[in-house]
Order: C-alpha cells, then sequence, then structure tokens
C-alpha cells in the first residue's frame, strides 16, 4: 500500500539514528516535510527545549514521540541505581509527556492529526535487569490511553507500537553476542530481532483526516 503524505509536517523525537531514523526516512519517502527533534539541538527531558522547537516548525499533522534511553542493571532490581532510574524516567516518561502534551496543545485547534509513541514490548513483559526501562515504557502506554481517549474528540488519534527486540546502535551488542540472545528468541515466533525500518511500516501515521466538531 503507498501512503501519500506529501503536504504534511512530521516531527520524530530521537530521529537521528535507529528506529526514528527509520521512521524519518519512511515518512520523508511518503512525502512528509520530516523535523528530527535530536541531541543535541533538541533534548525532551527540557520542557523549553521541546516548546522552542515545535515554535521553529508548522503545527504537525504526525508526531512520533521516540527519544529513549536504556541502560541495563544486572543482576536484578538491587542494582538499580536513583541516577540511571532519573535519567530514564527523564527521557523516556517525561519528554513523551512534554512531546505529546506541546504538540497536542498546538494541534488541537486543527482538529487532526497523529501521534505515535515508541513503548515497547518491555511496556508489559518485565524482562530483568531494566527496572527503570521497564517503568518508563508501562507509563507511557498510560499516557497514551489517556491522551487518545481525551483527543480522539479533536480528530487526533493517539498510539503506541511495542516493539521487542530490534536492532539499533541501543541493542547492537545483543546482536553481536548471538548466544545472550538465543534463548531470547526461542520465545519469538519469527525466531529473530526486528530491523528498525519494520517498526517504522508499524508506526500508523496515515494520512490524518479532519475530524467534525463534536463540542
Ligand atoms: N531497539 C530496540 O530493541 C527497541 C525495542 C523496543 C522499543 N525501543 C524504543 O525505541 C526508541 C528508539 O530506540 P532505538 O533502539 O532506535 O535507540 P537509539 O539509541 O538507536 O536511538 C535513540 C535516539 O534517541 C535520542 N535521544 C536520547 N535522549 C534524548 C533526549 N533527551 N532528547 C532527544 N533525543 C534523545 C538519541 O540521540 C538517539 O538518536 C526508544 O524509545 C526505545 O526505548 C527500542
Amino acid at each position: 500500500m503507498t501512503i501519500d503524505l506529501s503536504g504534511q509536517h512530521a516531527i520524530v523525537t530521537g530521529g537521528a539514528r535507529g528506529i526514528g531514523a527509520a521512521a524519518v526516512r519512511l515518512l520523508r519517502a511518503a512525502g512528509a516535510t520530516v523535523h528530527v527533534f535530536d541531541l543535541p539541538d533538541v533534548d525532551v527531558t527540557r520542557r523549553e527545549s521541546v516548546q522552542a522547537a515545535l515554535a521553529a516548525v508548522p503545527v504537525p499533522d504526525i508526531v512520533i514521540a521516540n527519544a529513549g534511553v536504556g541502560i541495563p542493571e544486572p543482576p536484578d532490581v538491587t542494582a538499580a541505581t536513583p541516577e540511571n532510574w532519573e535519567k530514564t524516567i527523564a527521557v523516556n516518561l517525561t519528554g513523551v509527556f512534554h512531546t505529546v502534551q506541546l504538540a497536542a496543545e498546538v494541534m488541537k485547534p486543527r482538529r487532526k492529526g497523529s501521534i505515535v509513541i515508541t513503548a515497547s514490548t518491555n511496556s508489559w513483559d518485565g524482562e530483568a535487569t531494566l527496572t527503570a526501562y521497564n517503568a518508563s515504557k508501562a507509563g507511557v502506554l498510560g499516557i497514551m490511553r489517556t491522551a487518545a481517549n481525551e483527543l480522539g474528540r479533536y480528530g487526533i488519534r493517539v498510539n503506541a507500537v511495542c516493539p521487542g527486540l530490534i536492532r539499533t546502535p541501543l541493542t547492537d551488542w545483543y546482536f553481536d553476542h548471538g548466544d545472550v540472545l538465543k534463548p531470547y528468541f526461542q520465545h519469538i515466533a519469527l525466531g529473530r530481532g526486528g530491523e528498525p525500518e519494520e517498526v517504522a511500516q508499524a508506526s500508523p501515521a496515515t494520512p490524518p483526516v479532519t475530524s467534525p466538531a463534536r463540542r
């Protein structure tokens, strides 16, 4: 299926590499003008940084809240440090809050748009050594469900994609150590990890539809 996004503006946080960069390529190939919000120019943990970046681009039709970090702390929760907790929650959860809220503010008057959050299978599966990451990814589903319920009346759809293990700079180490992944892949129907393009393809950033006024 060919999706035509000509004339649409898209924002991708964390779009400089990995899954975000794949989404940028796909959106551009579909004709959208894409604005990458990534370090060092845009820091999603800083509200004023997201605000300034949004003010510098046209009102987006599509927003992919994708920036994220994930730092394993083996062997278990007893090794989880408050520093990693603060950093992970700041980027993965508070960063998504800033992105979704501030984007929704400018999108609402136009009564159309699509927001997609990159969540994870870790949003529900409790993978060991990733306490802060798992908490942040569970949290973004709360933002997604609430925002979807609230913003539907403005014609703004809010969804999340929940990828399993995808080969990106974040996960290269695991893919380079195949033995570590053998037991992991046993539980995956395809028996393999994914590629960033497969996640980008799943992001439901189809052309926005204008919604009739409901109030
Ligand atoms: N790779 C996987 O297996 C996998 C699986 C499920 C979910 N995810 C999620 O997908 C998203 C992208 O991950 P990836 O694997 O492409 O990682 P990645 O490390 O390759 O890319 C993450 C991007 O986010 C940016 N970023 C980090 N902190 C930021 C900040 N404060 N402000 C703005 N940008 C920031 C980085 O600069 C980088 O470009 C993340 O939310 C991650 O949790 C990844």
